[in-house]
């Protein structure tokens, strides 16, 4: 297969052939006002994806059309020509080897890139008797898709009132602006937080259990906004100070005492029991059936949450009173 054996359809001819064909083609050149509309498809697309360029209500009886990059139609920005005679293809300069013309017009861009954004122009070149040929200009802004954003944090389990967080919106590019959300509400500058590098990191230099989000960033060029899915902070925190249940401290003896302690904490506190700093056992609850005098004393419920290295205790006193009359019942009974 030699170079002659190539269909003419595919026939590629250097940018300086171009040169002749282009003033070839603007002979003919007048306005027209057919109704040509240009429409992507899909209408917003995604780095790396394909879109087509689709060319509606194109007039009858062409003699072809050219695709150039922005808004210049100059040979720098000629991309590529199709020519009804012959069904030739021609390329420019700004053809990357991504873009097919179709015999109707419309235009396929292969693994589209960020370069790729903007606007296109199509011209065509009306057939007409050699000196009154016509000829129209059409413009089209293709818009890409932007990536949909995501946020990593240096930290998955951050402490309360303790370690520094970034949150940094991936992905990274001078051509975003940056823009965070809490709760639903777009983060204003406030001291609490830092933003050092073009508002894609977010510093916060404490964080409460209160603070857990939901955060989101978005970001936007010129044509829209995308936004990421919500981050939900697992704030560790605690214990506070425990609290015990019930609160009274008298007893009779003889009576069940049952205690239980409770502190708030993420994640939930370890607890143990002293009675007179002595372990009692560790656990929520604290049990003594029938207790005595024995047991005064002071109770202690201690708690610790090793995810924080945090430890907190409460105490109470308690008391019991001596049985009235021990001993007496059985002397009751009469003899
Ligand atoms: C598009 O990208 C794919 C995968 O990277 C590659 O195989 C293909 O040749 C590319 N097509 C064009 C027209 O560049
Ligand atoms: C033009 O041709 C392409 C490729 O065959 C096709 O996908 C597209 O639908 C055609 N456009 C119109 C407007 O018919
Ligand atoms: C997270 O980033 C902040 C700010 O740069 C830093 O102070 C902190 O030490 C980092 N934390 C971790 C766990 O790397
Ligand atoms: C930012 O936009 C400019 C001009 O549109 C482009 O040349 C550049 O490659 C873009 N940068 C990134 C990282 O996408
Ligand atoms: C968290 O919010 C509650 C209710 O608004 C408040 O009582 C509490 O003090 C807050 N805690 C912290 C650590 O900010």
């Amino acid at each position: 297969m030699g170079p002659l054996s190539a269909p003419p359809c595919t026939q590629h001819i250097t940018w300086k052939g171009v040169l002749l064909t282009a003033s070839l083609l603007n002979f003919w050149n007048l306005p027209i006002t057919a109704q040509v509309t240009i429409e992507a498809l899909p209408p917003k697309v995604s780095e790396g994806k394909d879109v087509l360029l689709l060319v509606h209500n194109l007039p009858q009886n062409l003699a072809g059309y050219i695709w150039y990059k922005g808004q210049l139609m100059d040979l720098y920005h000629y991309i590529t020509s199709y020519v009804v005679d012959g069904q030739i293809n021609i390329y420019g300069p700004a053809y990357t080897g991504r873009e097919t013309v179709y015999s109707n017009a419309s235009l396929l861009i292969q693994n589209v890139t960020r370069e790729d954004a903007g606007s296109y122009t199509l011209h065509i070149i009306k057939r007409g008797d050699r000196t009154r040929g016509v000829t129209g200009y059409f413009t089209f802004n293709l818009y890409l898709k932007l990536p949909k954003p995501y946020i990593t944090i240096n930290n998955s389990k951050p402490r309360e009132n303790k370690d520094v967080l970034a949150f940094t919106c991936e992905p990274k590019s001078e051509n975003y602006t940056y823009i965070w959300w809490l709760n639903g509400q777009s983060l204003p500058v406030s001291p609490r937080v830092k933003r050092p590098i073009e508002n894609r990191i977010l510093i916060l230099p404490s964080v409460t259990r209160n603070e857990t989000g939901p955060y989101e960033c978005e970001i936007r060029d010129r044509d829209g906004g995308m936004h990421s899915d919500p981050v939900t902070l697992n704030v560790l925190y605690g214990p506070d100070l425990p609290s015990i249940y019930p609160s009274f401290t008298y007893y009779r003896s003889g009576e069940n005492l049952y205690l239980s302690c409770f502190a708030e904490s993420n994640p939930p506190a370890e607890y143990f029991w002293t009675i007179n700093g002595k372990f009692q056992q560790s656990g929520q609850k604290l049990s003594i059936p029938q207790i005595t005098t024995k047991h005064r004393g002071l109770y202690t419920c201690s708690v610790r949450n090793s995810a924080t290295g945090k430890e907190s205790s409460k105490s109470m006193t308690v008391e019991v009173s001596a049985p009235s009359g021990i001993g007496r019942l059985p002397l009751l009974n009469p003899i």
